[in-house]
């Protein structure tokens, strides 16, 4: 083991351990105007099905769940204890549910599954944005909606992020230029400079 291989993931990118429990408090509150604006942008039928990439503490898919009761919610995630944290949450709520362990760079679904897509606050976590937005375009419907939300400005320079395009102060356009060579219509929601960039792409 190098010792580069040794140094725990930031908690952003991995919540993991007791530290990682209370990040996870945190970030959900910092995040709540996130997720409200995510959950009035996805039109999601009654019964429809919806994907989360990096779905953290798992409160917009809470959210969702609430919304439609006879939905199905799946979501992938890279931290056992975010995956753990989500199932409880979406269990309480009797809500049918597929959450995994994994990177989004290979999403576990069959093509056409998806009605609505979201991933908040980690893009920048994405080691292969392309793979991963080719991924996302395969598994959604025709006519769904995928719904990016960037992280606000201020936090767009650190050198250890696996994603280069999130590197740079041009991230959003990068990100629409990505999407749009995935095969997606994308068009930036960004009403108030203070809130998280968001943008939403369909197929
Ligand atoms: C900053 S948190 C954001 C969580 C939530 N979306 C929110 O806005 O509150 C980033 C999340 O992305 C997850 N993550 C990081 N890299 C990932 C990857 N390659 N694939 C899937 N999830 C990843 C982390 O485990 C963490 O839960």
């Amino acid at each position: 083991m190098t010792a580069s291989s040794s140094i725990s993931p930031p908690q952003p990118m991995l919540p993991h351990g007791l530290a990682g429990r209370l990040f996870g408090r945190m970030m959900e509150r910092l995040n709540r105007s996130a997720y409200e604006r995510a959950a009035s942008l996805l039109d999601l039928p009654p019964d429809g099905a919806f994907l989360e990439l990096g779905f953290g503490t798992g409160r917009l898919l809470e959210m969702m769940a609430a919304r439609h009761s006879d939905g199905f919610f799946a979501g992938i995630d890279a931290s056992p204890l975010m995956v753990a944290t989500a199932k409880r949450r979406l269990d309480r709520r009797h809500a049918a549910r597929d959450l995994r362990e994994g990177s989004a760079e290979r999403l576990p679904w069959a093509e056409d599954s998806f009605d609505a897509a979201a991933a908040l606050h980690c893009f920048q976590f994405w080691p292969d944005p392309v793979s991963t937005l080719c991924e996302i375009q395969r598994v959604l419907r025709p006519g769904g909606t995928f719904l990016l939300v960037l992280r606000a400005y201020g936090a767009r320079d650190r050198e250890w992020l696996p994603n280069p395009w999130s590197r740079t102060p041009q991230e959003v356009d990068d990100a629409l230029a990505l999407l749009k060579k995935a095969g997606f219509e994308a068009r930036r929601e960004w009403p108030d400079a203070r809130t998280s960039p968001v943008i939403v792409a369909t197929v």
